[in-house]
């Protein structure tokens, strides 16, 4: 399918028969506090965006700009659609529902970028991928990797989740602990493809991975019997994954099969909220630091930070913080009351939504999704405390009377 690139600041277009990164002439300038410069949209062609009007049905794959190869073999997305029974009664939302995207092949989001960034490998028959990441993306690309057959070299910084680490090293992956920090892995990874070659799926470098992230808006279009929520609550660190759920509506939009697009609500914590604060004030500036306890979300210096700004404001929605306890409290709720556990990052979304709901910011009657991210398998340690396995009993009766009384 024919797309070029356009840059997200200049409005420069790029054309897409090799692989670029971000536009060469605003990624120059990088001022100190300021969001970084100069990352790029995929433009699908707007003639075939247009002929899916017609068609009957569509897919996600109708959007991309790369062919998925057999999708069977890395069945990413069709996640399940929740109607939250006693969410739904407890909050008087009587249109709400979850999109549990944790149910994804290595339990998070992540896998609908990476599998895109496979299929660009396969396309330009390259066969390494690297990338740096303290998390869900390392995981979900080194799973994406074992199914494809690829290289994947994962850069981390030495103290990122080890759950998470032992996971991609179990897909195969080359997993190369620095003794630095995240920024400092992210430009080594860069490095490493500046020397060795391969394809780096750095989060916002590598515009596969925002466009990768659409697929859910498409889903959510399909799974809503051929029309868009009202509104959707998506939690936010860099900003991909909220821009990806952008550009989903947006591409359907274009192809005239949604008339307008839903609110789409920036959910961040308080102790990392450098999107929300730049839109609340206009200045697009990175923050000092995030110390949020969701670590997938904790992100002072947002990658994708102009671009997810600008989208706020293009889907007129808001940005809605949340503490720390409301998103533990908000895990706790989803585990408890809908039966899905979500890691913390993936809770602040539907904490946001509760918050909303309680000020009276989002009409009762509106289709309200929640997209969670991430399962919470893999952050046992953020539940530890809060609910907790009793001591061991005798097999006997008695012990049981001493139990249950
Ligand atoms: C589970 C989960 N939720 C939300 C996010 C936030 O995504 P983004 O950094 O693109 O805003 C991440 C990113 O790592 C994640 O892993």
């Amino acid at each position: 399918m024919e797309f070029k690139y356009e840059c997200s600041d200049c409005g420069k277009e790029y054309p897409s028969d090799k692989i670029i990164y971000r536009c060469p002439v605003c990624s120059e300038v990088n001022e100190d506090g300021k969001m970084q410069k100069g990352n790029l949209i995929t433009k699908i062609d707007s003639k075939h965006l247009k002929s899916l009007k017609t068609k009957d049905s569509v897919t996600p794959g109708d959007f991309l700009p790369y062919k998925i190869p057999n999708e069977s073999t890395f069945p990413v997305g069709n996640t399940p659609l929740y109607s939250p029974l006693r969410l739904i009664k407890k909050t008087g939302f009587k249109n709400l529902k979850i999109k549990n995207d944790g149910a994804n092949p290595s339990g998070s989001f992540k896998d609908r970028a990476s599998q895109l960034v496979a299929a660009q490998a396969l396309h330009f028959g390259e066969k390494t991928i690297a990338l740096a990441s303290t998390g869900n993306a390392g995981s979900a690309m080194a799973c994406a990797g074992a199914a494809y057959g690829l290289d994947i070299v994962l850069f981390v910084p030495e103290s990122a989740p080890k759950a998470k680490l032992l996971q991609s090293a179990l897909y195969g992956a080359k997993v190369v602990p620095i003794k630095d920090n995240y920024d400092a892995a992210f430009s080594l990874s860069i490095k490493y493809t500046e020397k060795y070659g391969g394809i780096n799926r750095n989060t916002a470098y590598n515009p596969m991975t925002v466009e990768g992230k659409k697929t859910i808006s498409i889903e959510l279009f399909n799974q809503m019997r051929r029309k868009a929520p009202d509104a959707v609550y998506v939690p936010v660190g860099d900003g991909v994954i909220y821009s990806g759920v952008f550009k989903g509506f947006y591409d359907l939009k274009e192809a005239g099969l949604i008339d307008k697009l839903p609110k789409i609500i920036c959910a961040q914590s308080e102790k990392s909220n450098a999107i929300s604060k730049a839109w609340e004030k206009g200045e697009l500036n990175t923050i000092p630091e995030a110390t949020t306890r969701a670590d997938s979300i904790s992100v002072a210096s947002p990658a994708n930070g102009r671009m997810a700004v600008r989208y706020i404001n293009e889907s007129n929605a808001w940005a809605t913080e949340v503490t720390d306890e409301a998103i533990l409290a908000a895990q706790l709720e989803l585990g408890s009351e809908a039966g899905i556990f979500a890691e913390p990052a993936a809770a602040c979304a539907w904490a946001a939504f509760k918050k909303d709901a309680e000020n009276g910011k989002i009409d009762k009657d509106a289709e309200v999704v929640v997209l969670l991210t991430g399962i919470g398998f893999k952050d046992m340690a953020s539940v530890e405390g809060a609910v907790e396995v009793p001591e061991s009993i005798e097999p006997t009766v008695e012990a049981l009377g001493k139990v249950f009384g």
